[in-house]
């Protein structure tokens, strides 16, 4: 599966989105974080916002709900264009039926787990999602250090994928950057969002295209250990 960078735009300058994703077209898609203060400790943006940003890019965009009663708002978030919508599995009421909504509008749906959340909260149902998030952070604010205790985590998951041989992306987000981004490959996450270090770089564009070449250098060495070369 290609190595993806999804920068999230929470640290970007929220009163310029249009220029500020202007700034990145080397990014696979536009990460959105949307909290609502009440699941997680910060308030950001919410549906305006998204649809506001689909009407000023092409880009895919990912929409992070870090919101209580995502089963209500979440299909919102495809109708107004978003390809892939994540909500969190210690939110939601009904997981599986809310996945299967965001597949019948036509987004792929996605489901995150809190550092403290056990991969068991999902393992009954994965093939119910294109993608996988695993906070490598406390959700709710940008520029937190990296806790390496969720590494584990990402690496049962994958293994899990690989063993029901599923088609399921593995997304790691929370303080990943160049000093990161590595051990997050070599544990099997393969989709990465940044942002502080992509938006407190001098140039977003090529931290983007750097943390790609860093993390498809960590999947090259592992492929090549396994291959005894
Ligand atoms: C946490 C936030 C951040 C953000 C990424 O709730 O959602 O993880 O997306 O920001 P950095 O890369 O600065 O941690």
């Amino acid at each position: 599966m290609e190595l993806q960078v999804t920068p999230s735009v929470l640290s970007a300058d929220a009163g310029r989105l249009s220029d500020e994703i202007a700034r990145i077209p080397s990014a696979d898609a536009i990460h959105l974080d949307v909290m609502d203060n009440h699941f997680v400790p910060n308030l950001t943006f919410g549906l305006a916002t998204v649809e506001a940003v689909r009407r000023c890019t092409t880009k895919a965009l990912d929409v992070h709900l870090m919101i209580d009663q995502p089963d209500r708002w979440a299909p919102a978030y495809a109708e107004a264009g978003a390809e892939s919508v994540t909500f969190h599995i210690e939110a939601a009421e009904a997981p599986i039926r809310l996945a299967r909504q965001l597949r019948a509008q036509g987004a792929r749906s996605s489901v995150a787990l809190k550092p403290s959340t056990a991969p068991a909260a999902i393992t009954d149902f994965l093939s119910e999602f294109d993608s996988v998030l695993l906070m490598t952070v406390e959700p709710g604010f940008a520029g937190q250090p990296f806790l390496d205790l969720v590494l584990p985590k990402v690496m049962v998951l994958r293994n899990l994928i690989a063993a029901a041989n599923l088609d399921i992306r593995v997304q790691v987000e929370g303080g990943v950057s160049l000093e990161t981004i590595e051990r997050c490959a070599e544990a099997g996450a393969d989709t990465f969002v940044a942002g502080a270090a992509v938006f407190g770089a001098d140039n977003p564009d090529a931290m983007v295209r750097a943390l790609r070449v860093r993390a498809t250098a960590a999947v090259d060495r592992l492929i090549a250990a396994a291959e005894g070369r």
